[in-house]
């Protein structure tokens, strides 16, 4: 078979790994960047924006692919799923109309609401200043503001952590409405959800789906949850599937929840074919949705992909076919552990161009996996962008090992601009996260 990955990051170096895996397989990629570790998986690949659909399309043509799938959220937007299939191609990732659910978030709300879907916010949009100081009001200044489509995931903000009054948050109301930030001259306001966040990923074929194992993602740049929000520093999973804080039980209500929506999508007649993503704050009221992604997310990806067991391309085929109830997820029972390298400067003016020596061998050597992401490579020399460079995941029985060796693979990648987050995996950030839980639950 013929498989072609759409994206150039490190969450699509673990899809294509995942690919690599399943037996009989040819794999093509099309990435803006080259990313030289997909270079190396692939038979061919074509350099191009993910959203110059067309070419895309004949790219796929022209080299008789049977299964695409898309790693950003960028070209689902725009339909190249639609597209594919109207050329009898197939694709193991949502069409446009599907993948509203994250590029619309107005439309989410309102469908979470339509069918009635537990973890609901309040929330309201605004095209009016004034209306939304009253709803900002109502809700004691306790509220996360968010443009309606998609902003590369920099444009939420949230009281507390961005803006501590009514008036500063007024001040980016009237600027995204103003600026049609995220393509529209309104805002959506939610109540603001306190807890602890985890990311529940999940296949899905339209009706059935299989969920993957919970996942921690940090999101901001600097050590103890500091600095600016950025794509996401690293993430951790535990051998159980939950989290440290996460009882089963809550991660099946979570489950529920993403099951819910795949059905609630497909009665709206927009069938939901691919992988899934819940973002949920966990809340002493429960796992409340923070958003919904229409593909793996990034980090997140690395946590889970190199666990699968079962055949990611038999998975795959049984998304687009629609039998996704005959097959059982097998994974391995492990923790992982990634943490991004990104350039010195990252979130706010990278430095780019900068030496990365990457000793490839001596990573393989503990254990760990190497992701590249945004980084340039000439005659073995590995160069950052602007954007974050690689990750490295380590596996283990424990979550503890998992970080240990995962900082050992760290070792081997070497660099006088870059910058990592250590402290993601380690038992006293992790300790927090219990305690904080522990205190909101008043026990
Ligand atoms: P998003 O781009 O929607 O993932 O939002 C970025 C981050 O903002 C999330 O990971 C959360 O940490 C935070 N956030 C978004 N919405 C809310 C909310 N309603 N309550 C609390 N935090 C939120
Ligand atoms: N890790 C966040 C995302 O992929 O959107």
């Amino acid at each position: 078979m013929n498989i072609l990955v759409v994206g150039g990051g490190a969450r699509e170096h673990a899809i294509c790994n995942a690919v690599k895996n399943s037996n009989n397989i040819q794999l093509f990629s099309v990435m803006s960047n080259i990313n030289p570790g997909i270079k190396e998986l692939c038979k061919d690949f074509y350099q191009e924006k993910e959203t110059n659909i067309k070419k895309i399309v004949n790219y796929a043509k022209s080299k008789k692919i049977d299964i695409v799938i898309i790693g950003p959220e960028a070209p689902l937007e725009i339909g190249i799923v639609n597209e594919l299939n109207n050329v009898g191609i197939g694709a193991c990732s949502p069409t446009k109309e599907a993948a509203r659910i994250e590029t619309d978030k107005e439309w989410m709300r309102n469908l979470l609401k339509k069918y009635n879907i537990p973890g609901q916010l309040e929330c309201k949009t605004f095209t009016d200043v004034e209306k939304a100081r009253i709803f900002i009001e109502k809700l004691n200044c306790e509220v996360a503001l968010k443009p309606i489509g998609l902003t590369g995931g920099k444009g939420v903000r949230v009281s507390g952590d961005h803006f501590d009054n009514i008036n500063e948050a007024l001040i980016y109301v009237k600027q995204v409405i103003e600026n049609s930030i995220g393509g529209e001259s309104k805002i959506l306001i939610e109540e603001k959800a306190i807890g602890e966040e985890f990311t529940l990923q999940a296949f899905s074929d339209g009706n059935t789906i299989l969920p993957l194992p919970a996942v921690q993602d940090h999101k901001r740049l600097l050590p103890e949850d500091k600095g600016p929000n950025t794509g996401g520093m690293g993430s951790y999973s535990c051998e159980n599937g939950l989290l440290p804080f996460l009882s089963k039980s809550e991660y099946e209500e979570g489950a529920a929840i993403l099951q819910k929506i795949v059905e609630s999508l497909n009665k709206e007649g927009c069938k939901y074919i691919g992988p899934i993503y819940g973002q949920f704050m966990l809340t002493t009221d429960g796992p409340k949705i923070i958003e919904i992604n229409a593909r793996f997310g990034d980090p997140e990806a690395m946590n889970v992909l190199p666990l699968l067991e079962s055949d990611f391309i038999d998975i795959c085929k049984s998304m687009i076919d629609g039998n996704l109830n005959t097959k059982k997820l097998k994974l391995k029972k492990k923790s992982t552990v990634c943490k991004y390298v990104v350039p010195e400067g990252y979130g706010f003016k990278s430095m780019i161009g900068e030496d990365i020596f990457v000793d490839e061998e001596g990573i393989k050597s503990t254990g760990s996996i190497l992701f590249y992401a945004s980084v340039n490579k000439d005659n073995n020399l590995v160069k950052t962008t602007s954007s974050r460079s690689l990750a490295v995941v380590g596996i283990s029985e424990t979550l503890n090992n998992a970080e240990n060796i995962c900082e050992k693979a760290l070792e081997y990648i070497k660099g006088d601009h870059i910058f990592i987050r250590h402290d993601i995996g380690k038992s006293h950030l992790i300790q927090k996260r219990i305690n904080h839980m522990i205190e909101l639950r008043g026990m």
